[in-house]
């Protein structure tokens, strides 16, 4: 079997599309990246060499030999699902970390990503806590980037505000948002402060900028960035009628949801001592 008809192909077709039809990802705005396993990645009979070495600048030696399906820098989300043969790319971390070798894609001459500092960080950071993670994702979802210009940048409430816009939100990432301070992109510093966040979030903002996430498959890492995207999204829709907030989903509320969906909110945003019974 050929990789280009696998199915991790048409997921990350499929799923760059969706980002890009949702309008988070603009231009060539964004960044996917799926960890393949050695037995996932054996069952393709074009995979077997090197196409060529692409160094990379900082150290990923805890992921040597891993593979990751992963978009490449400057590429358009309308487009992936058309050529993903040129769009994405195939890599292995080589076994100095410093350095991918390309298995397939990238049949222009492209690259990964230039937010591969962040994936790859945050891939090192969330496997310490959890081996089935796969997917990172990073887009520009537009309510998202608007609260970050008009609320206070700070975890708990923002976090506080986001669980109160709907009864899903948390319920899907009840440790909350993390928020890291406006930093340049493509950097290893923002990857560094991302991956860091990584340690107690699985979605961390952006400032000014947009979203990362993170998780065990497309699937969940999509629905987690549009969970988080919707609950920005009704606040600026009651922001856009009056703001006047007549009621609201409480704190007991909160408990009540916890308990039932038997999630732990994070514990510095919400204390669950006074369940209701
Ligand atoms: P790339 O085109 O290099 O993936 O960058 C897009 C982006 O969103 C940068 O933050
Ligand atoms: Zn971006």
């Amino acid at each position: 079997m050929k990789f280009i008809d696998s199915k991790f192909v048409e997921k990350m077709s499929e799923t760059t599309n969706e980002l890009y039809k949702h309008g988070w990802d603009e231009r060539n705005g964004g960044n996917v990246s799926l960890r393949l396993t050695q037995e996932e990645v054996d069952q393709f009979d074009d995979l077997g060499k090197t196409i060529r070495n692409i160094p990379i600048d900082f150290d990923a030696s805890p992921l040597a030999g891993q593979y990751y399906l992963v978009t490449g820098t400057g590429r358009y989300f309308k487009n992936v699902h058309n050529y993903p043969e040129r769009d994405a790319g195939l890599v292995r971390i080589t076994d100095e970390g410093n350095s991918v070798d390309l298995l397939w894609g990238f049949n222009d001459g492209g690259q990964p990503t230039s937010e591969f500092p962040s994936h790859l960080m945050t891939h090192i950071q969330r496997q310490k806590i959890d081996s089935n993670q796969r997917v990172v994702m990073h887009c520009h979802p537009t309510n998202l980037i608007a609260l970050s210009f008009t609320h206070e940048l700070d975890e708990a409430s923002i976090s506080r505000l986001l669980w109160k816009m709907q009864a899903e939100s948390l319920v899907v990432f009840p440790e909350g948002v993390g928020i890291i301070p406006y930093m340049t992109p493509g950097t290893n510093d923002i990857g560094q402060a991302t991956a860091d966040k990584m340690s107690e979030y699985r979605v961390v903002m952006w400032p000014h900028h947009g979203i990362f996430a993170c998780g065990d498959s497309m699937d969940e890492v999509y629905g987690l960035i549009e969970t988080v995207e919707k609950a920005c999204q009704i606040y600026t829709t009651i922001k856009s009628q009056g703001g006047n907030i007549e009621q609201s989903i409480t704190d007991d509320d909160l408990r009540d949801l916890a308990k039932s969906f038997g999630v732990t909110p994070n514990p510095d945003f919400l204390s669950m001592d006074a369940v209701k019974n």
